[in-house]
């Protein structure tokens, strides 16, 4: 324990300073002025403050007050020596904070007594921070593991979706990140965006219950066909529901709502406007914009331009118009991610293509 002593007599500064020494790992910061205590203050480090109260210019109490505007000595206790019974005085020191009084002549029985026991206390103190501190740190760390195994789960959920349709895992990655974008650009705090990321992926798992005759069908899907796979929403949210993972549940929502429309045409539950979920809202440009950009097998791959105007003439119709300012808003980002895909897909073609021709070479 380190304890600052300041005192402008300097027979009462030693006869504290050798006070301290007797006490149980104990060390004395010995100042004979306040001035020396404020200039020195920065770069000190002490668990309890012994100060006089009737030193010239500063009084203890002032001293005091200064000492406590650093953060670091906020919780300091401190202890005020004076020669005066006078209540005023007494008073001042309590209001300042004073936890106990020395009164002078100090009697050093009394100085044992008393100073040890805040010694005691401050240590009581340090050691319940340092619990709470080891408290906080492994509460932390096991959220840490606990988010690291979600984005697992949804990982290998969106792996498995990809053996159904190949297309659809680079799909739902590209939205992933176009959603994320739009939501940053919409206002929502940076780590629900970027929980719209990790669980977006999964807005279309419900593809895995569809059969392949209409999930990889070469050409235009047929009514029937086409209310078929509506039902992938409604099957996605059901099997990513009720979990307890927060992440998942999101998950849940977005299945459920990326096809929802802000005019109440949409599917599985004709929800409009904000009674659709906003991670639903922004996720459905996301994926009206992927699905535009990319060739399918019943239409070809449109320009970003012709997309952009798509989209933007569908505000306040198909999509929430304030969530179409957001995309708006993040057409330099999307363009970046769409690019970046592109080059990425045209890199792993070139490869495949290196390694088949060395294999018939
Ligand atoms: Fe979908
Ligand atoms: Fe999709």
């Amino acid at each position: 324990m380190r304890i600052l002593l300041v005192d402008d007599n300097s027979t009462n500064l030693k006869l504290l300073t050798k006070l301290v020494g007797k006490l149980e790992s104990c060390e004395a910061l010995a100042f004979a002025s306040p001035d020396a205590v404020l200039s020195a203050l920065p770069e000190l480090d002490f668990d309890i403050a012994i100060i006089d109260y009737q030193m010239p210019v500063y009084n203890g109490v002032e001293l005091f007050t200064e000492i406590v505007r650093f953060e670091k000595y906020a919780q300091v206790p401190v202890i005020f020596v004076t020669a005066d019974k006078d209540m005023t005085t007494r008073m001042a020191a309590l209001n300042a904070g004073a936890i106990d009084f020395l009164t002078k002549p100090i009697n050093p029985v009394e100085f044992q007594a008393r100073v040890q026991n805040i010694v005691s206390l401050a240590r009581a103190r340090r050691q319940l921070a340092d619990q709470a501190e080891w408290l906080r740190r492994e509460v932390d760390r096991a959220v840490f593991e606990l988010r690291q195994r979600e984005q697992e789960i949804i990982h290998r959920l969106t792996l498995a979706a990809g053996y159904k349709d190949p297309e659809t895992s680079r799909h739902t990655l590209r939205v992933a990140a176009y959603s994320e974008a739009i939501g940053l650009e919409y206002g929502l705090p940076e780590q629900s965006c970027n929980d719209i990321r990790l669980a977006a992926p999964m807005h279309d798992i419900g593809k895995v219950a569809m059969p392949d005759t209409v999930l990889l069908k070469q050409g235009r899907l047929t009514e029937a066909e086409y209310r078929q796979m509506q039902a992938h929403a409604q099957i996605g949210s059901d099997i990513l529901a009720r979990s307890h993972s927060s992440l998942l549940q999101l998950a849940s929502e977005i299945a459920a709502s990326h096809h929802e429309r802000w005019d109440g045409q949409g599917y599985p539950n004709r929800l409009s406007g904000t009674a659709i979920p906003i991670s639903g809202r922004i996720v459905c440009i996301a994926d009206n914009f992927d699905a535009l950009t990319t060739e399918r097998p019943y239409k070809p791959a449109w320009s970003f331009e012709r997309t952009v105007e798509h989209i933007l003439g569908r505000a306040g119709t198909q999509f929430d118009p304030d969530c179409v300012a957001a995309f708006e808003r993040a057409l330099p980002k999307i363009k970046a991610i769409m690019e970046n895909d592109r080059r990425e897909q045209l890199e792993e073609a070139e490869r495949t293509l290196a390694a088949l021709s060395g294999k018939v070479a």
